[in-house]
Order: C-alpha cells, then structure tokens, then sequence
C-alpha cells in the first residue's frame, strides 16, 4: 500500500507559514492583495476562484473577485487588468481559465504586468523558468515540487514522465523539473496525443504526472513497482449513488495503483490544494517585490 501525498496537511503548513509572514508586514502597514477575474458562469471556476478569496482571507490577504459577463469584449478584459495593474493595493492578478472564446489568452497575458502574474502565465514569467532564472512559478507545478519536497523526496536523478503538455502543468513542470535546483535535477519525457505508446514511458519511470485530463486514465499495470504517482486530475464522473449525482476523480485509477506505487496523491485532497497555497506564496512574495521596488 503506497504513503499518501497529503496535499491539504503540506498546503495547511505553508498556509500557516505565510500567515507569520503576513502579520510581520502588517506591522509595516502592508497588506498583500489579490484580485482574481472570473469571466462568465462556469460553475467550477466559480467554486475555484471563491476558495482562492476565501483562502486568501483566512491568512490575511486582501483580496477582490471581479465578476464580468461571458460575453465581455476582449478589448474591456483588457482594460481591466490594465486598471489592475496601476493599483498599489493590489499585488497579484490572475485571470481564472478557462475564457470565453472572444478572449485571446496570449495577448491578455502579455497585458498582466509579470510582476503581479502570481499565475505564473506571462510568456516572460514562462520563459524565466525555462532559462532557469524564475520569478514566478506556476501554481501548479509549483505544488507539485513543494508537495515533493515536504515529503523528502527528490526528483534528483529520477526519470520523471508528465502526461499532457498544457501550458499551465505540462510544459512549465517539465521546464522545472529538468532545471539542476536543489530538488529537481530528473529527467523528463513529457507524453501526448502523438505518443505511440505511453504505456512505454510510464512502465519505466521513476515518477508519473498525470495531467492530460482523462478519469481515472493511469492503471497499475501502466506502472512500475513503487514508482510515485503524482494526478493532477480533477474530473466529474457520474454517481447516482452520490448526493450530487456525480463524484470527483482524478487522471489516476487510484484504487488500483495505490497498491503497487510508493507515493500517490489523492484526489481531493491532493495537488489541487497546493495550486492554491503556491497562489497565496506567489502573492505575498509579489507584494514584497513591489514594496522593495517602490522603496
Ligand atoms: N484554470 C485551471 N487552473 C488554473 C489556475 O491555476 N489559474 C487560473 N487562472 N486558471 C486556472
């Protein structure tokens, strides 16, 4: 039976750690602040952002979500984050995805100043890590290295494998992963819908991410004997036994794997609360960069 991956207990202590952090700065009358923009009705983005604002104020992070409609032009998106950007209370923004289909992601992403991208989705921001000289790193590859690392284990000279190329996991943990930081060092294959055979991969990898959004895709027999097993996953499947008729899993057939890997995160419960503490760190660090910067 693999060890869990506790993703809400390692998300609880860097909560708790930038709480201190925070009450240290309020003393120097600064107060971080975030705004997240929540286009449109999607009913996960909208539990997404809430929690994000909800977290943000239990550690003491001013914090604002700006609703606009689905159909907002692209032109007044970016008004907005520009308005955003000149406002000293406000240290971070993100733009929660998915966007309606008006809206051009790049071109809105250029327009967040990388100093308040506490996403981590400016093309600088992503291009920083790659070149192994980060500012921001991105949320969720971020958890995923922090949830690592509260656990003592290193991806050093470990074959990792990541299942999905995404901007937003795929690509960026790739990027870190391969960079020679203290507890990254692996070697990465990244696997797509032009991998012939994934199965291939996975069997000998040290380390599995899966990240490309299929339920309950990785099976025990896609992996070898104590491999970690990291799932970024977060899909609704159909349960008429279940108070809202359907339940959440994730990329991984947990159930199986569990009892032939070392490591797995759950999902809940796993790396979809450490996107939000990274969120909260990559804040507070963005409100000490612009004080230094202002000083
Ligand atoms: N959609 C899914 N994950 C994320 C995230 O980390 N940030 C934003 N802005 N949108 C998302």
């Amino acid at each position: 039976m693999a060890n869990l991956l506790d993703g809400k207990k390692a998300a609880d202590e860097v909560k708790a750690e930038l709480k201190n952090e925070i009450e240290e700065l309020k003393e120097d009358n600064i107060i971080p602040g975030l705004a997240a923009v929540l286009v449109g009705e999607n009913p996960a983005s909208k539990i997404y952002v809430n929690s994000k604002a909800k977290q943000c104020k239990k550690i003491g992070i001013h914090s604002e979500v700006i609703c606009r409609p689905d159909d907002i032009s692209h032109d007044d998106l970016i008004r907005l984050v520009v308005d955003l950007n000149k406002r000293d209370d406000i240290h971070g923004i993100l733009v929660q995805e998915p966007l309606p289909q008006q809206i051009n992601k790049l071109d809105l992403n250029l327009q967040i100043n990388p100093y308040k991208d506490v996403d981590g989705f400016h093309p600088e921001n992503l291009g920083r890590i790659l070149i192994g000289e980060p500012l921001f790193l991105t949320c969720t590859p971020y958890g995923i290295l922090e949830l690592l690392r509260r656990n003592d284990i290193s991806l050093n000279g470990k074959d990792v494998v990541i299942l999905g190329r995404s901007n937003i996991v795929g690509k960026p943990l790739a990027a870190m992963i391969m960079q020679k930081w203290p507890e990254t060092n692996g070697t990465v294959t990244v696997c797509h819908t032009g991998t012939k055979d994934i199965s291939k991969h996975t069997k000998k990898a040290d380390v599995v991410v899966c990240a490309m959004g299929i339920a309950e895709y990785l099976k025990d027999y896609m992996i070898k004997d104590d491999a970690i097993v990291i799932d970024v996953g977060i899909n609704r499947i159909d349960d008429p036994e279940a108070d809202k008729g359907y339940r959440l899993v994730g990329d991984v057939d947990f159930e199986s794997c569990e009892k032939k890997c070392s490591w797995i995160t759950p999902v809940p419960g796993g790396v979809g609360p450490m996107t939000i503490a990274m969120l909260l760190y990559n804040t507070v660090k963005a409100c000490k960069l612009i004080k230094r910067i202002t000083d």
